[in-house]
């Protein structure tokens, strides 16, 4: 038996008996006299001490030798310690050891097995495995385990059934770029790895099973954020039978239990808003509704006076940040620059400190006096201490420049709580989006997302106009699920396919399979996804879903450790039928 406890788990209450422990050494300290020896497992640290009077001399050696991350086994007595530790659970005792195996050596790991370590990014992702002993990773793999652990309970009580679908598949037009396998049994044909289930869920619709959930990985060759990596974990529903209201209910109902199993908090019903109005408010399909600075459109107050870039543009739009007027002008400028970094883009900003006293001070007062200033204050809902910022020009643009300016904001402001949580269904989204670069439309979710009801015919005269039955569901800003009413009638899916510009041979070659089986009675269905990476990091308390990934990618799309993406040997090549045109590395 390598062990009658763990290491987290002697108290006082075991003073007295023999125990044997496994585990890794974490830190020895040698007195002379005496010497300590943390041991440590996934459960806790145990103090182990051997000294001159009680431990047999070859054993106080064995133990003065022990490395840090030695794999070691002792026997010994559980004691009281004299000097107690009150910062860790098993900081009352310590074991007096007997009997030590050394079950492993280790070699010096390259960075600390702390809380806070020495090693930088890099280091610890190619030694993931050594990573994965520090507290702070551990725990988020724990925490993730019994989130997916706890949506399993939610949806089985509900009565939906876990279904596996194939990861070799033919392409699913998520919007990203497939991951694609080479097919040594056909040649020069290849599968794609599922971008999401989404076709299957809905076959599976088709098939009956009226109510399927599956935890599974989905792969999207597209840039990495902090929110992205090549291939992730999605919790994929789909149920048979319902509206729009059916799904939003139900996984509010999960999204709910979980923040109360989990995070022990009572959500009231989540508030929905427009695709349009969140666009509107807060420049974003995915607002962080947990504090205000929502936008304030300035055209009717800004416009027609001598200022003509104001004049000029599309939209002049403002936000006001709490008691920032006493910034000084360093700070100011800086904040100019900020917006304008090319990750923003805007090419200037005004601003209008609204004084203590009630008065205005902005970069414009040759062009407006303190009674239109006042007006800005208002329509922004800034207060005296507030400063107001302004960015005008094209519409969609910006939105999106001050959208990043108010979250840069509320992080500097220190709003963005990551203790409360704020969700918020998004609904009503456009069925199509226009592609600047190609001047076609493509559908915002994905082509089998059915038009809101009595929209079909506007797709011939504004296709920009029609909303579809599809919502996300966004949490402290961050989009964690998606999803829709689907399309469930070969016709209507066939007018989709030829609006996001398929003719009807492309169509039936890379979605025939759907199209005939919606010729065989499917039932009227939806469904959505949820980003479990994200949804784990985000009830965690952060928003990089890396940390809550045994094994990620980095931004480059690189697994460090093994070193993949890597060459594969030429015989491999001839047997898959690939020549490839760039010399391998
Ligand atoms: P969608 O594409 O919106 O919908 O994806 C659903 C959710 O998956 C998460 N997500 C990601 N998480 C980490 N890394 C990524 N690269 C990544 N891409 C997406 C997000 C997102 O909300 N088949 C549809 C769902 C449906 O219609 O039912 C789909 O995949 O949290």
């Amino acid at each position: 038996m390598y062990r009658s406890h763990t290491c987290g788990e002697l108290r006082e209450s075991h003073i007295g008996i023999d125990v044997t422990l496994s585990g890794w050494v974490h830190k020895t300290r040698d007195k002379g006299f005496v010497v300590w020896v943390d041991i440590r497992d996934r459960y806790g640290i145990t103090q182990l001490v051997f000294d001159e009077d009680r431990t047999a001399t070859s054993l106080l050696e064995t133990a003065r030798g022990l490395g840090r991350e030695f794999v070691i086994q002792v026997m010994g007595t559980v004691i009281e310690r004299a000097s107690k530790n009150n910062n860790i659970p098993t900081g009352s005792i310590e074991v007096l050891v007997k009997e030590l195996t050394v079950l492993n050596k280790s070699k010096t790991p390259p960075f600390t097995i702390e809380n806070e370590t020495d090693g930088g990014e890099d280091l610890r992702m190619k030694y993931r495995y050594l990573d994965i002993r520090r507290n702070p990773v551990k725990n988020n793999l724990i925490f993730r385990s019994k989130v997916t652990m706890e949506v399993r309970k939610f949806l089985s009580d509900q009565g939906f059934i876990e279904v596996e679908t194939p990861y070799l598949i033919k392409s699913t037009p998520e919007g990203a770029r497939d991951f694609v396998v080479p097919s040594r049994m056909n040649e020069g044909q290849f599968y794609a790895l599922p971008q999401s289930p989404q076709t299957f869920k809905q076959l599976l619709m088709v098939g009956g099973m009226d109510k399927y959930f599956q935890i599974v990985k989905c792969f999207r060759d597209e840039d990495l954020r902090a929110d992205r990596q090549p291939e992730f974990t999605q919790i994929d529903c789909e149920m048979a039978f319902v509206e729009q209201e059916d799904i939003l209910d139900v996984f509010e109902g999960l999204t709910k239990y979980l923040l109360k199993e989990i995070k022990g908090i009572s959500v009231d019903k989540f508030p929905r808003m427009t695709f349009d109005d969140a666009m509107a408010k807060y420049g974003n399909d995915k607002p962080d509704i947990r504090f205000g600075m929502e936008f304030g459109e300035l055209n009717e107050v800004a416009q027609h006076k001598d200022f003509n870039v104001f004049n000029a543009a599309e939209l002049v739009v403002g936000i006001a940040v709490p008691g920032a007027a006493e910034y000084t002008r360093k700070e100011l400028d800086a904040l100019v620059n900020w917006v304008k970094r090319p990750q923003v883009g805007a090419l200037g900003m005004v601003y209008v400190k609204c004084n203590p006293d009630g008065t205005f001070k902005s970069t414009v007062d040759k062009f407006y006096s303190e009674e239109d200033l006042a007006n800005w204050a208002k329509k922004t809902g800034a207060k005296p201490g507030d400063l107001i910022c302004v960015l005008s020009g094209e519409t969609n643009k910006t939105r999106t420049q001050l959208s990043a300016l108010r979250m840069e904001m509320a992080q500097r402001l220190g709003l963005r709580n990551p203790e409360v949580f704020a969700p918020l269904w998004v609904v009503d989204f456009p069925l199509l989006e226009l592609d600047e670069e190609t001047g076609h439309y493509h559908a915002m979710h994905h082509p089998f997302t059915s038009p809101k009801p009595g929209q079909l015919e506007l797709l011939d005269t504004d296709p920009a106009a029609v909303r579809a039955n599809a919502y996300d569901l966004v949490l402290n800003g961050n989009e964690i699920g998606g999803g829709s009413i689907r399309i469930h009638d070969a016709e209507t899916q066939a007018i989709m396919f030829k609006h996001l510009g398929f003719t009807p041979e492309e169509a039936k070659a890379q979605f025939g399979f759907l199209m005939d089986a919606f010729q065989y009675g499917a039932p009227p269905h939806g469904g959505i996804a949820f980003g479990l990476d994200r949804l784990v990091s985000i009830l965690g308390g952060q928003e990089t879903i890396r940390d809550f990934i045994a094994f990620p990618k980095n931004n480059s799309g690189r697994d460090v450790m093994i070193d993949a993406p890597a060459p594969i040997d030429d015989e491999q090549l001839k047997e898959l039928n690939l020549k490839l045109d760039i010399p391998s590395k």
